[in-house]
């Protein structure tokens, strides 16, 4: 069992918690992710770790409630415990002096960005970094990124916030010049970051989270195409060069289930999971 030693709203629907893990926090790095099963009835969720502190022995998460388990997840307290946490899985990130780097986080994932950024000036980078949601009442850690990067911005999709859109970053990439760029966030988002970077040549390391269930390379869900190669997200990954990536096809597989999450998270709902009563 795995203690939530605390738990905290950044933003509606986003909820962070940290959970007495020790073995894991002892090895785990920045780009690694972790599975839960919340109790013996659960599934198997992947979530990017978020921080870890290896003298406390704890591991921090942030997630979004988008499905049955990570609402259920959400309904958990301070104290409470999750059945199982499986980690550090997949491999770190990359992290050595590369100079200047662009490092752009989008919604949930701004969380295992800060992480990254941390990382990242702790050996010597200059870092600019882009935050991003869809709209302002979902963004966070602005204060905690922008106290760590040299350059800050903030864009939302409908401009409520900062920039409106990422298209700004072209203008923006002509100017400075960077040798890095590390993009974490919704697929699309990832894929607009690439197309932009792409015609400048900017190496782009892009996070990829298909669907998964061993996250160790054994059951084959997570296969993503990589450079016309079939490559599993899970041990392969979860960091790809994004330049290689078929965003299309993981968009694809991504949806796979959508009629099967919506009904589960229905039947969850009027079940009473939710505490509602089924109302
Ligand atoms: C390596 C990896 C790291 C991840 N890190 C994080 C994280 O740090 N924080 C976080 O909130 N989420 C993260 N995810 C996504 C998270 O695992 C899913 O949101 C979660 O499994 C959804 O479970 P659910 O039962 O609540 O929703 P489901 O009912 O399974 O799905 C509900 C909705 O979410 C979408 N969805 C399901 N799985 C994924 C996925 N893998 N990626 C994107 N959308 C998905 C579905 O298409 C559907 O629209 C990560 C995924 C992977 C593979
Ligand atoms: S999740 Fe099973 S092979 Fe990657």
């Amino acid at each position: 069992m795995y203690k939530i030693v605390a738990k905290k709203e950044l933003a509606p629907k986003i909820k962070l918690f940290e959970v007495y893990a020790p073995e894991i926090a002892e090895k785990a790095k920045p780009g690694q992710f972790i599975i839960l099963i919340i109790d013996e009835k659960g599934e198997r969720i992947p979530l990017t770790i978020a921080g870890y502190d290896r003298k406390k022995g704890t591991v921090t998460f942030v997630f979004n409630e988008v499905g049955k388990t990570t609402k259920q997840l959400g309904l958990l307290k301070e104290g409470d415990s999750i059945t199982n946490i499986t980690g550090p899985l997949g491999n770190p990130s990359e992290i050595k002096n590369f100079g200047n780097v662009l490092c752009i986080g989008g919604g949930v994932m701004i969380a295992p960005m800060l992480l990254q950024v941390k990382a990242l000036r702790e050996v010597g980078n200059a870092v600019t970094t882009v935050i991003g949601a869809r709209i302002k009442d979902l963004l966070f850690f602005e204060e905690e990124m922008k106290a760590l990067s040299h350059k800050f911005y903030v864009a939302t999709d409908d401009g409520s916030k900062g920039y409106k859109g990422l298209g700004f970053l072209k203008e923006f990439i002509e100017k400075d010049r960077f040798d890095r760029c590390i993009a974490m966030g919704p697929v699309v988002m990832m894929k607009t970051v690439c197309e932009i970077t792409k015609p400048f040549g900017i190496p782009t390391i892009v996070t990829l989270t298909p669907i998964m269930v061993d996250g160790m390379g054994m059951c084959g869900v997570c296969r993503v195409t990589v450079g016309g190669q079939m490559k599993f997200a899970c041990v392969d990954g979860p960091e790809f060069d994004g330049h290689l990536v078929d965003f299309d096809g993981l968009i694809n597989r991504q949806r796979m289930f959508l009629p099967e999450e919506r009904l589960s998270s229905l039947l969850w709902e009027k079940l009473g999971g939710c505490g509602c009563g089924g109302k």
